[in-house]
């Protein structure tokens, strides 16, 4: 069974991938309490940390009952990841995870991200200095390649093992795919087979059905899944993916009493979290999401991402709950 340093996991554990905007602690939260096994942050600016901007600074929070957690930083500059490090330590996550697979231009212009990847003996350098420099386990989220022709993830995976790099998760896209055409497999499963290859290897991209998982699983060989997109607003996935493994028969989905009441506590966790007013406003992206598919839902919807106090919106998802308590998600 794969280990993170020193971290246990299950057979074939499933991740919530680092999503900026939406994996934060009340999301994550419910992911864990629906069988996620490791959670992330979404990507922190090295730069925003060691200037201490509050935005940075409050995506460093997190919950006891998320662990294991990785706070995942993003940087190319050594001086400013190293210091970064230091203050992530102090919210004791139990991994901390680069980002060496963000496509988008601002963060690739300045070289982090993606945009190591055109530079792979700096990314093997910053890995080995941030193994160095802490005592937590390090891991790494990067893509296949900057394009197609420059798909080294073989190499550049064995040489960030070998500079003490724990684990590593593989998105099967290029850069230059940004998000398009499906994510390839083939080369994570060539990393895995590398005979010179110890830590685990993470798959990740276009995992949306329990079926993906399991093809991931027995037939690329992979050491877990890393799921994201199909989590927002959905973190039943990942009981839906452990059912499937245990029984090989699909779970009901959600009834619309787990979908009000997710939508509920998220609301509140981040109230608790956030206050109030950032609490409600912030969270307006989030719940919607767990009512899509219920016909003729535009009312409720814009109640609930217009109405400016928490009050309202809870009273949205009562009215929710009223009219829509007995909806049959098989049929939608
Ligand atoms: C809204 C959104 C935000 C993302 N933010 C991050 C991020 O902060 N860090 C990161 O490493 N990847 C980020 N990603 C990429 C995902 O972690 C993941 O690699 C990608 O979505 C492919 O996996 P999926 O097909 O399961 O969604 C983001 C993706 C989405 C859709």
């Amino acid at each position: 069974m794969p280990k993170i340093g020193d971290i246990q996991l299950p057979d074939f554990p499933l991740l919530l991938a680092p999503m900026e905007d939406v994996s934060d602690p009340p999301f994550r939260a419910l992911c864990k309490e629906q069988g996620a096994d490791v959670v992330y942050t979404e990507f922190i600016s090295s730069e925003g940390l060691i200037r201490d901007a509050a935005k940075s600074v409050m995506k460093l929070d997190i919950y006891e009952k998320e662990r294991p957690v990785g706070i995942q930083i993003f940087g190319a500059n050594l001086d400013s990841m190293l210091q970064s490090v230091e203050i992530v330590e102090k919210s004791r996550p139990d991994i901390i995870d680069i980002n060496f697979g963000c496509p988008v231009k601002k963060v690739v212009s300045r070289g982090a991200g993606a945009g190591i990847l055109k530079d792979i003996d700096l990314m093997v350098s910053l890995t080995k200095a941030m193994v160095e420099h802490s005592n937590l386990p390090i891991t790494v989220k990067t893509r296949l390649g900057w394009d197609d022709d420059s798909i080294k993830i073989v190499e550049v995976a064995e040489r960030l093992q070998d500079v003490g790099c724990k684990a590593i998760s593989i998105h099967g896209r290029t850069r230059a795919q940004m998000y398009k055409g499906n994510a390839n497999w083939d080369p994570i499963r060539e990393v895995k087979n590398n005979p010179r290859m110890h830590i685990p290897v993470f798959g990740n991209g276009d995992v949306d059905t329990p079926e993906a998982a399991l093809k991931m699983r027995d037939e690329y060989g992979l050491d877990g899944a890393m799921i994201g997109r199909a989590s927002i607003g959905y973190p039943w996935i990942f009981r839906e993916i452990k059912h499937f493994f245990e029984t090989g028969t699909h779970l009901a989905p959600p009834t619309m009493e787990e979908r009000v009441d997710a939508a509920r506590r998220h609301l509140q966790m981040s109230i608790d979290w956030k206050g109030e007013i950032l609490g409600v406003f912030e969270t307006r992206r989030h719940y919607t999401n767990y009512f899509k598919g219920i016909p003729n839902f535009k009312e409720h919807r814009m109640k609930m991402v217009t109405s400016d106090d928490s009050a309202s919106v809870f009273a949205a998802f009562d009215e929710v709950m009223e009219k829509f308590g007995n909806h049959n998600f098989t049929l939608a």
